[in-house]
């Protein structure tokens, strides 16, 4: 029986929300993490839409998150029709080597399965783009959704990202300036 890996590098390092039998922590290649789409279904909504994160193609660099495996048939079905839903403003799905360590030349893991939201308007109607760090904190800081407040999704990720050591840049910058933003609305 083939056994399925989802790479998760947003939401899904902190929450799974379906269950696995392993997590490994890695890095995928030549990706990095940008808060480029928009969410009008989990942190925000159609008329002041939120934003999450996406994968960007980006030569030498890399992007650590979470690895997931799903081995028994049963669980992987229920994984990907819970993620279907969760993910279904993400319009892409790639196949992606993880490594785990930065001198390895062979993945730890081979075709696990991530979630990318395109920057093709055409097909991805909520794809926001780029913005300044001070524009993506401030609508951060305005949006909620279904799920809960955008900034909450942000430090949630901040956090994860802490805790299996990983430093990006793009998330500790908008996590400071929306940190920085609501101190001076009090
Ligand atoms: C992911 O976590 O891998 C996809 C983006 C998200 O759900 O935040």
């Amino acid at each position: 029986m083939a056994v399925t890996w989802v790479f998760g590098y947003g939401s899904l390092i902190s929450k799974a929300g379906f269950h696995f039998d392993e997590r490994v922590i890695g890095f995928i290649k030549d990706y990095r993490r940008v808060f480029y789409q928009g969410s009008t279904d989990h942190r925000g909504t159609p008329d002041f839409p939120g934003r999450t994160v996406t994968l960007e193609p980006a030569q030498g660099e890399i992007c650590w998150g979470a690895a997931y495996k799903i081995s028994k048939k049963e669980d992987q079905e229920v994984a990907l029709t819970y993620l279907e839903v969760r993910e279904k403003q993400y319009d892409r799905k790639e196949y992606v080597d993880v490594f785990t360590e930065l001198t390895a030349t062979t993945p730890a893991i081979s075709g696990a399965l991530v979630y990318i939201a395109s920057p093709d308007k055409k097909v991805n109607v909520n794809y926001l783009g780029p913005a300044s760090v001070e524009d993506i904190a401030r609508q951060i800081v305005k949006a909620e959704g279904p799920t809960g407040p955008n900034r909450e999704y942000l430090f949630l990720l901040e956090n994860a990202l802490l805790q299996i050591g990983s430093k990006d840049k793009h998330v500790i910058d908008l996590a400071n300036e929306v940190r920085r933003i609501i101190s001076e609305e009090q």
